[in-house]
């Protein structure tokens, strides 16, 4: 067990999903407390996160790149920003990888790409075999072999003025149609997977607190059977009190259905728990990989070190800091060779000449830097 590490403990008042644990790398904030409820707190020990041991990979990115034609100002000149760069990551069926790095470094570009919202530039997305994109920018696959999208706002995702029986309804009316004496059969299976009550049906979504909110969206996500969910920051918006609550119901339901997820997040903390493989992301490119409880304890990439010690819940605990200078530069006009390099406190000459490839480290880990 990693030190610091600890579990909490909740018991939220009744539903089948009431008890809550959130396994942190370290003892961070206290992550939260039920809806409603008050905290009920306890450490424990628990083993820490490993990699799943699962088969062939559901998702596959192929060097994936996406770029964007963009204007400074109204009449000046088009100018391209290279938001993902030559990715190349892969998800084992039932596994989560997580996605982490500061603003703008080409996380939900890359999400959208996976779940077809955006069109590559280059590259491919692979999910079961079968191609995302058909390479005239248009999505190949039904809503039941790609993936679905939770994002981060649960207040803009569903539409005010429907109620929910026709929030969770609207999606099985697209192929593969389910048919209309069945879907509300599947409406309330859907509520229950996310431990909302059947007499949630006929409230509109005002009537919900953002937690339940949130619930109603992986509802949704989850109405076609898709095997593979993206979280982009799916708690980010939420009170802290509830985030726990909404990462173990997405873990019960990845053990339920056999789900597999590409998790992104600001939080070390959240996206530690949740993954397996744990993917950072530096102006468009990962620049470090590998299983997430090595990434987290024993970081490789000075970029990695330093989110690691930017953030208050995961102290660094292996060889020391490093700490974050200046921005992000703009994707505009990206620096040479690395393109940490600006803010690295181990860059030399080599590293404005010449961009490090992620490379293999040990036997289960990936990084691109010269010196480490
Ligand atoms: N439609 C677009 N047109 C032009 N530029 C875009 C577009 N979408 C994203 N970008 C740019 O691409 C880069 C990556 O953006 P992206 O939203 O993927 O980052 P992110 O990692 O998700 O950030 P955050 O953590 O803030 O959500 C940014 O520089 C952003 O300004
Ligand atoms: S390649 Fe150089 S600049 Fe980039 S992370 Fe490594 S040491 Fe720092
Ligand atoms: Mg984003």
């Amino acid at each position: 067990m990693p030190p610091g590490h600890r579990t909490l403990r909740r018991d939220s008042p009744g539903g089948r999903r009431g008890r809550q644990e959130l396994s942190l790398l370290a003892c961070g904030p206290a992550a939260g407390r039920t809806e409603g409820g008050d905290p009920a707190v306890s450490t424990s020990v628990q083993p820490p996160v490993q990699p799943a041991q699962t088969e062939s990979p559901l998702l596959q990115i192929e060097n994936l790149r996406k770029t964007f034609t963009v204007r400074s100002s109204l009449l000046g000149a088009r100018r391209e920003l290279v938001a993902v760069d030559s990715v190349n990551l892969s998800i084992p069926a039932g596994s989560t990888l997580g996605l982490v790095g500061e603003s703008g470094s080409g996380k939900s570009t890359l999400a959208n790409m996976v779940s077809g919202l955006l069109a590559p530039t280059q590259g491919q997305v692979l999910i079961e075999g079968n191609r995302v994109h058909d390479g005239r920018g248009r999505v190949s696959l039904r809503g039941d072999q790609g993936a679905q999208i939770v994002f981060q706002d649960p207040y803009s995702s569903l539409n005010p003025r429907m109620p929910v029986r026709r929030l969770l309804a609207e999606p099985l009316q697209v192929a593969p149609r389910v048919p209309r004496a069945e879907r509300e059969q599947r409406v309330k299976e859907l509520l229950d997977q996310v431990g909302l009550p059947e007499s949630a049906m006929d409230k509109f979504p005002h009537e919900f607190s953002g937690g339940q909110r949130q619930r109603i969206v992986i509802a949704r996500a989850l109405a076609r059977r898709p095997r593979l969910l993206v979280c982009d920051e799916p708690v980010s918006a939420l009170d802290v009190s509830v985030q726990s609550q909404i990462l173990n119901l997405l873990k019960d339901l990845q053990k339920e259905l056999g789900l597999t997820y590409l998790f992104i997040g600001h939080g070390l903390e959240s996206v530690g728990f949740m993954s397996d493989q744990l993917a950072v992301m530096y102006l468009g490119r990962i620049v470090e990989q590998g299983p997430a409880h090595q990434v987290l304890g024993r970081p490789v990439h000075p970029y990695t070190q330093a989110l690691i010690t930017s953030s208050e819940a995961v102290p660094f605990r292996d060889g020391g800091t490093v700490e974050l200078q200046g921005e992000i530069p703009s994707p505009l006009n990206p620096p040479s060779g690395c393109v940490f390099r600006t803010r690295c406190p181990l860059a030399t000459d080599i590293c404005a000449e010449k961009r490090p490839e992620l490379t293999p480290r040990e036997s289960t880990r990936l990084a691109a830097c010269h010196h480490r």
